[in-house]
């Protein structure tokens, strides 16, 4: 049984399939029409979305599989306070495979305890969301023609964004990448993603004008007004980067600028003129990939396409210690979980099994 909870559950090997397949799509969709029949997919978004549940659904459609699922939580039995793990445990009787979006970090990985059908992780809050990574791919692929040898600069909220988490988790393992992490002071990227890159692969920084010279890929963010305490705390935020005439005017010829979306104020419209601005096809990218993915999961392999052998999925050793997770946004905060454990990372400090984060 996989799941793909965060990046680093895949192989290097299999993310090379999943592009493969993709591409392959992308040229023959005709003979992808009908592989899935039979097949349904619960599309379960607790948190608001465009992209990724339509591209979700459309994927699964364009397959020929069937989509069951919500868009609003309050019309399901959550709202008569029935547990997180129980509500899916029951979806699990009817369906083949979820894909998830959950505001709680670490909702995925609790649910995965529970069920035994593939889960794929949507976004859970401000922690992981591993198939825009595989968006990102697919469309750094089809731009760069590799992984490898590129600077790649993330701007905005890199505390709360999802994406540059996953994105990070995934592009570290390709040789000669350097990141350039370009924030606020208070909105850097979080310690359980940084740990686990050697200190000269990055810089911090809150200044774009300088740096954006030596960019290959520019991924630009929307600071995440829905996980700050309060509005007031947003707005100290809210406008500080956004890319104009002057910043791309220093960049690259071949610079890719890419966003997940949505944008809010960081990158204007004319912006989109420019042929560097790839994001609108980025977007186009995350359905094709989320079909790829469908299918690897679905253990659906095509003509002609051979999985690379399985990798089985390591379960961390998970310990249990006099000491609770302390980060607001995580599931342990929300359900009643018995007895939640801790993981070592490879500096021996204990993190939450769920969220990552550094539990003291
Ligand atoms: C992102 C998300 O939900 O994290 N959107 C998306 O899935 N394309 C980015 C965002 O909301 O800022």
């Amino acid at each position: 049984m996989r799941h793909l909870l965060e990046p680093e559950d895949l192989t290097i090997e299999e993310i090379d399939y999943l592009i493969g397949l993709a591409n392959d799509i992308i040229e023959n969709p005709e003979e992808y029409v009908d592989i899935c029949r039979g097949k349904l997919l619960a599309s379960l978004f607790f948190e608001p979305s465009t992209r990724t549940r339509l591209s979700f659904e459309s994927a699964m459609n364009r397959l020929g599989g069937r989509v069951v699922g919500f868009a609003d939580p309050s019309a399901t039995s959550q709202s008569k306070g029935e547990t997180l793990t129980d509500t899916l445990k029951i979806i699990e009787q009817y369906v083949d495979i979820f894909a998830m979006r959950h505001p709680q970090e670490g909702a995925p990985y609790l649910v995965k305890k529970y069920v035994d059908i593939p889960i794929i992780n949507a976004g859970d809050g401000g922690h992981q969301h591993p198939t825009q990574t595989l968006t990102d791919l697919l469309t750094i692929h089809h731009y760069k023609g590799d992984f490898n040898n590129l600077t790649i600069g993330m701007v905005g909220d890199l505390k709360y964004g999802r994406t540059v988490h996953s994105l990070v988790n995934a592009m570290k393992r390709y040789k000669n990448i350097k990141f350039i992490f370009i924030s606020p002071e208070e909105l850097a990227m979080p310690s359980f993603i940084k740990d686990e890159l050697n200190s000269e692969d990055y810089i911090e920084t809150d200044n774009l004008l300088d740096n954006i010279k030596d960019l290959d890929i520019l991924y630009m963010t929307r600071i995440q007004k829905e996980r700050f305490d309060s509005y007031e705390e947003y707005l100290k935020y809210k406008g500080v980067f956004v890319l104009n005439e002057e910043k791309l005017n220093r960049a690259k010829d071949d610079l890719i600028i890419m966003h997940p979306l949505p944008r809010v104020d960081e990158i204007p419209e004319e912006v989109d003129r420019d042929s560097r601005a790839v994001y609108f096809n980025q977007a186009g990218y995350g359905m094709y990939i989320r079909m790829a993915l469908i299918l690897f999961l679905l253990e659906i392999h095509p003509k002609n396409f051979t999985p690379p052998a399985a990798k089985p999925m390591e379960d961390k050793k998970i310990y249990h210690i006099d000491k609770k997770c302390s980060n607001s946004h995580c599931i342990t905060q929300f359900q009643n979980i018995v007895d939640p454990g801790v993981v070592v990372d490879s500096f021996g400090k204990y993190r939450c099994e769920f969220c990552n984060e550094e539990v003291l």
